[in-house]
């Protein structure tokens, strides 16, 4: 099987043993690229690298590491590694900086002086800060409230202004709430001191805590818990994929809202749970956290029509269905 667009190189996926960039490498070498990945293990796992990838164990801050590998005839880097836990990046933002920001610049400057034109970058809704617009295009106002988004805001300014100066063409998805598994089961969310509303509530449903917190009941939502805007991780991969095919059919630079254009409540989440798992949660109501907006929802209309992207997987309990069935796998109980 070839890419849409009929070519196949060799690519670097920066983090590719983590959970979006394992699932996005699998695609890629599914679409019939070579794939190398570039990863730390500082949260991958070396498991969840498809096999048909090769595996370099490095970090992005060994410059001359990188200069081997992007001497080597890569068509295109995809680059997911970085930090990505908000409340970590309030506690320590210079690391934020230093993984997410510094790392890619040294990244670009590979890149440039190795004549690598494509990047697909991981960017992220937490650009938008605290926006009321719902849903929000990618052309709101971007002020992070987290060193974790500004870290990431930069990475975007970098690669606008690279892309300016240089031949690089790049694409900046702009991620909303990322959950699910693979469907044959083969990779899942495995990070560890995982913060997201998904991954703590099977967590909780595997026995793992003794119940689930809800972040605030009175919020100006349906039901007065926060509404955010899943999307299924294999349709997110598949976004790279095309997004990929779309730099090399020649299109220009973008940045990209990455999510479905609709929103799920808290409580929605956890209803779709209980329905799948027949089981019901334990919860306990807990003040708003610091930093939460009241509803996060995509404008999602562009990445359909610049990249052709037709999500598969937009349906709430597929997405707690595979998060479950993984988190059952990885703990020993599936
Ligand atoms: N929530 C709970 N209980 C929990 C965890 C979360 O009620 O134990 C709620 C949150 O308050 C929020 C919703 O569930 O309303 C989703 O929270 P997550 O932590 O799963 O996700 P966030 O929306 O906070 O985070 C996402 C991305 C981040 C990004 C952030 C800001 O995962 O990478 O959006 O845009 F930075």
């Amino acid at each position: 099987m070839s890419s849409d667009s009929g070519i196949s190189a060799k690519v670097l996926v920066t983090g590719g043993a983590g959970y979006i960039g394992s699932h996005t490498a699998q695609q890629l070498l599914d679409a019939g690229n070579e794939v190398l990945i570039l990863d730390n293990l500082s949260n991958g796992d070396r498991a969840m690298a498809p096999g048909g990838a090769r595996f370099i164990e490095g970090d992005l801050a060994d410059r001359t590491l990188l200069a081997e590998i992007l001497a080597d005839g890569i068509d295109a880097v995809l680059h997911f590694a970085g930090s990505i836990v908000v409340p970590e990046s309030v506690a320590d933002p210079l690391a934020y900086y230093r993984n997410n920001t510094i790392n890619t610049h040294g990244l670009l400057q590979a890149c440039v002086e190795n004549g690598v034109d494509r990047f697909i970058f991981s960017s992220t809704a937490a650009v938008y800060g605290d926006t009321t617009l719902v849903p929000v295009p990618e052309n709101a106002p971007t002020l992070p409230i987290s060193p974790y988004g500004s870290s990431k805001l930069m990475s975007e300014w970098m690669l606008r202004d690279t892309a300016a100066a240089h031949s690089l063409r790049y694409v900046a998805l702009r991620y909303f709430n990322v959950a699910g598994a693979d469907l044959q089961g083969r990779r899942g969310q495995a990070s560890r001191n995982a913060t997201h509303l998904i991954k703590l509530a099977v967590e909780t449903l595997t026995g793992q805590r003794d119940r689930l917190a809800i972040f605030g009941g009175d919020y100006p939502t349906s039901d007065g818990t926060g509404v955010r805007d899943y999307i299924h991780v294999v349709d997110l991969a598949n976004a790279h994929v095309r997004a990929l095919d779309y730099l090399r059919g020649g299109g220009d630079s973008q940045v990209l809202n990455c999510g479905y254009g609709r929103g799920s409540s808290v409580k929605q989440v956890i209803g779709a749970l209980e329905r799948v798992s027949n089981r019901k949660i334990p919860i306990e109501m807990a003040p708003r956290r610091a930093g939460d907006v009241a509803e996060l929802v995509a404008e999602a209309s562009r990445i359909r029509g610049l990249l052709g992207w037709q999500p598969e997987h937009d349906d709430l309990e597929l997405i707690v269905k595979t998060a479950l069935d993984w988190e059952r796998k990885r703990v020993g109980l599936g």
